[in-house]
């Protein structure tokens, strides 16, 4: 049996996340969501009000511990020894999650849990940059693209709100500010890498892109279950 790791890029509320579970589930494989661990420090750096100046802010991370803790096939992410749960998803921490991600010494602490983690096979990795920095040798990459509407929509489903035209086009326009954010900065961006299979989910329902993944990661040796 080969355990392969696969690598799923792409925008914000594109279905990186439930997608990435759910292949991992079907293969057997544990789920490495990367954003997770970017909230993780954002969130403690908002609750503990870390200075924004880089030589203390480094300090404060130095001192910060963050691990991952096997939960079934995902993980949950330790911040100081507490789990932050619904916090780590929460519009504060979300507003704020792409500055800090943008930091070389934060990226660098991830990349390093990322690597230790996962870097064995036997994984899906979501996130923005794991088939460019984190696992560029990762046997099955994916890009995973939807429309802007269309994520907007997912993601106020998901929240459980309303989902009228107006508040569609507001989530729509959150999502490529963050988007825009996530892809013009210098360290690490979001970007697609030459050698990823582009998926556009925005026609495509939850189980077809499982499907779809999990028949790309056989063709390239992955045995299911
Ligand atoms: O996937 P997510 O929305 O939970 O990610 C939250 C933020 O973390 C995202 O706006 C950018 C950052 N991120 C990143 O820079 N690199 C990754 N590999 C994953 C997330």
């Amino acid at each position: 049996m080969t355990d392969i790791i696969i690598a799923i890029d792409g925008p914000a509320a594109s279905g990186k996340s439930t997608t990435a579970a759910r292949v991992a589930r079907v293969l057997g494989y544990n789920h490495l969501n990367s954003g997770l661990l970017y909230r993780g420090i954002t969130w403690a750096a908002m609750v503990e009000d870390w200075p924004s100046d880089e030589t203390r802010f480094n300090r404060s991370l130095a001192d910060l511990s963050l691990e991952l803790e096997r939960v079934g096939s995902g993980y949950r992410v330790l911040v100081d020894g507490v789990d932050p749960g619904v916090n780590l998803v929460s519009p504060a921490t979300s507003a704020r999650v792409s500055e800090v991600s943008a930091r070389p010494e934060v990226r660098d602490r991830v990349l390093s849990l990322l690597r230790a983690e996962g870097g064995h096979g036997g994984v899906v990795c979501d996130g923005r940059d794991i088939g460019t920095v984190v696992f560029p040798t990762a046997e099955l990459k994916i890009f995973l693209i939807a429309s802007a509407e269309e994520r907007g929509r997912r993601r106020l489903l998901d929240h459980g709100l309303e989902v009228s035209d107006e508040a569609v086009s507001q989530e729509a326009a959150r999502l490529a500010a963050r988007d825009a954010a996530d892809s013009s900065r210098s360290a690490s961006p979001l970007r697609e890498a030459p050698d990823a299979v582009r998926v556009d989910t925005t026609e495509m329902d939850a189980g077809e892109v499982v499907r779809r993944i999990v028949s790309l990661a056989r063709d390239r040796g992955a045995t299911v279950g």
